[in-house]
């Protein structure tokens, strides 16, 4: 099972731009799999919850306030590598440095604003899909 999964959030700016469905695509059609999804509007305690580690961050009101901007996506992908194939499906924080092709760099508007989120460790991977999904409902 390690090394097979990643977690993802597809960010509010996607959504309400309506990318979800191309952000989706392009994911399967990269190769990963989907083992759970599923729509969800974060509360402020969710979104600070699972920011904990940005808490002293300059940034983490922003991010609070934009992540429960409106219903984001979850999900776990499965795929061989998937942490760090995924990261360079979506490419870098700041959309203006993502490579072309990348998630990033074709739905981002901004660093804070980045259209997708993807587990940067094994370890993370696991804390944050168990953070939205019980075993059960990973396929
Ligand atoms: P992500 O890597 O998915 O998770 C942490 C998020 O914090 C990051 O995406 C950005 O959305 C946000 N973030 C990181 N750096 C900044 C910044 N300098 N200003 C605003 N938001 C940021």
């Amino acid at each position: 099972m390690k090394n097979n999964l990643t977690f993802t959030m597809i960010k509010p700016d996607a959504m309400e731009n309506g990318y979800a469905g191309d952000i989706l695509s392009l994911i399967l059609k990269s190769g990963f799999h989907i083992s759970a999804l599923k729509l969800i509007h974060l509360t402020n305690h969710q979104a600070e919850t699972f920011y904990n580690i940005h808490r002293k961050k300059p940034f983490f009101e922003e991010l609070v306030m934009f992540m429960t901007r409106s219903p984001i996506i979850v999900a776990v992908l499965k795929k061989n590598n998937a942490v760090e194939d995924f990261r360079k499906l979506i490419g870098s924080t700041n959309p203006e440095d993502a490579e072309k092709g990348t998630v990033r760099n074709l739905f981002a508007t901004s660093m804070g604003e980045n259209a997708i989120h993807g587990s940067d460790s094994e370890d993370n991977a696991q804390i944050e899909s168990s953070f939205f999904f019980t075993k059960n409902e990973m396929y």
